[in-house]
């Protein structure tokens, strides 16, 4: 038996206790976006940085001015490659409580009719399950082996799900620890069940808040309705205009610049994935893609920028009926870019438009939600070739390079701020509800997540660190 078998055999015999330490970690409820839970994104930090200091990492928690990042590291044999992998320990708030069928921070394996089993917890998906199929693969590989065949570092943030504000900062200032070949990523999906993937296009992010305020306080609807501002009004108003309802085109002036038209090599190869409109927005109770005319379902969330309304507030939401009419409102908007399109750009356009539509006594506040441009992996990196390898002896078909209509702004930041590129590999599904109650994560995308991660490390392990990064040459 080779070396690999056995490190893959160690992973299947040991998969009980693989998952206790998962469920261990997805008990604590480190929502980073609310500061009620601040201790207990520092306990995720500590429960993750015991971890790897009992495999023999040489392991810190390093404060940032927010949730701290934990930092790790193992060297691998001598002139091997070194391999940065990023992943969060945070995770999203649990609201709506109520449609959860089970407590969001009480884990468990729920099976389904089919026999098949799924971890049910708040960051079983995203992103808790699948850093640990990585920390799983190295534990196997370092108990089988005595070592790793290639170096790693692992930065673990705790920012990711609310703005990543520290994270930038935090590379710049420990850029010399962060010597590495290549990043490696597990924060994304697969096309669908038993169909690996690499994920080679993120879009970028461009997020606002902004609040129209116009009485100085509430006022009775029957009182001044009419002759006072309505600032919900005016804010739909506003937000109305973003999209052409013909065309489906957001419409604030250069926001396609730099968005570049989608070749028609890579529209017949993602037509191949099979993901059509039905497979996309069946499973969710729709039927048309609502974004531009003229693209798939696929290509509007993996090609094409677009602008979302997250949330609105403002008046009486609350039960029964209240006559009001509301001093303010207020709303969260999202901008997904693709191409070079730039968030900073996008947002004074935005607020330009919200200005537009102020009518007399009434202003706008906005905040800035984080801005990040999107990234593309060029598929010529032999390590995303080795890579693509490795998943294949692993889930026995070819694996698919992918887009992705969701963000990782730290992919960016590796290019401009280590000089890394990224290798994107994760093991999620469309039907994982992450951000959403009843996250889950498939059993088997925690297990043949771990074996795949294994193949991966082992691959780039035999190659020097030119031959993962030297595009046009053979690795
Ligand atoms: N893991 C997701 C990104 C993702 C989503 C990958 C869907 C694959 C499929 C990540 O944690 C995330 O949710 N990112 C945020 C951006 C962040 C800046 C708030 C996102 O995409 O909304
Ligand atoms: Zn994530």
């Amino acid at each position: 038996m080779s070396d690999i078998d056995v490190v893959l055999r160690r992973l299947d015999e040991t998969s009980d206790a693989c998952l206790e330490r998962l469920f261990a970690f997805l008990r604590i409820p480190s929502i980073s976006a609310q500061p009620a839970h601040a201790m207990d994104c520092q306990a995720a930090a500590e429960w993750l940085s015991a971890d790897l200091t009992s495999m023999g990492f040489a392991t810190e928690i390093c404060p940032t001015g927010g949730h701290p990042v934990v930092l790790a590291r193992r060297d691998g044999p001598a002139g091997a490659p070194h391999v940065l992998f990023y992943g969060h320990y945070d995770v999203q708030p649990v609201d709506p409580l109520a449609l959860w069928d089970s407590p969001p921070f009480e884990p468990i394996l729920k099976k389904r009719p089919d026999g098949s089993e799924e971890i049910v917890a708040r960051g079983a998906a995203d992103d808790k399950g699948q850093v640990m199929t990585f920390v799983e693969a190295c534990r196997a590989l370092i108990d089988v082996t005595g070592g790793l065949p290639v170096g790693v570092t692992f930065v673990i943030e705790g920012e990711e799900e609310s703005g990543g504000e520290h994270l930038p900062g935090f590379l710049a200032s420990r850029k010399d620890d962060l010597k590495a070949d290549i990043a490696l990523i597990c924060d994304t999906g697969m096309p669908g069940p038993g169909r690996p993937a690499i994920t080679a296009m993120l879009r970028g992010l461009c997020g606002e808040e902004v609040t129209i305020h116009a009485s100085s306080c509430d006022l009775h609807s029957g009182m001044f309705g009419n002759a006072a501002r309505n600032p919900i009004e005016v804010l739909c108003h506003a937000l109305a205009s973003l999209r052409d309802r013909d065309t489906g085109r957001i419409t604030l002036p250069g926001f396609y610049d730099g968005v570049p038209d989608l070749p028609d090599t890579l529209r017949a190869q993602w037509k191949e994935i099979g993901l059509d409109d039905a497979a996309i927005l069946g499973p969710f109770g729709l039927s048309e893609p609502g974004g531009e005319k003229g693209y798939t379902a696929l290509e509007q969330i993996w090609a094409r920028p677009t602008c979302e309304i997250n949330g609105i507030t403002g008046g009486y939401a609350g039960d029964g009926f209240k006559t009001v009419l509301p001093a303010k409102a207020s709303a969260k908007v999202s901008f997904r870019l693709v191409g070079t399109q730039d968030p900073e750009k996008i947002r004074a356009e935005f607020r330009a438009r919200i200005q537009a539509f102020l009518p007399s006594d009434c202003r706008a506040e906005f905040v800035a939600h984080g801005g990040s441009c999107a990234s593309v992996v060029p598929d010529t990196l032999p390590a995303l070739q080795l890579a693509l390898g490795a998943l294949k002896d692993e889930w026995g078909v070819e694996a698919v390079v992918t887009g992705c209509g969701g963000s990782i702004p730290v992919v960016g930041d590796m290019q401009t701020i280590l000089g890394l590129q990224s290798l994107l590999i994760g093991f999620g599904l469309d039907d994982d509800r992450i951000h959403s109650p009843n996250e889950k994560y498939d059993l088997s995308s925690f297990k043949k997540g771990a074996r795949s991660w294994v193949r991966v490390l082992q691959v780039l392990g035999h190659v020097t660190s030119e031959g993962l990064t030297e595009t046009g040459k053979k690795a």
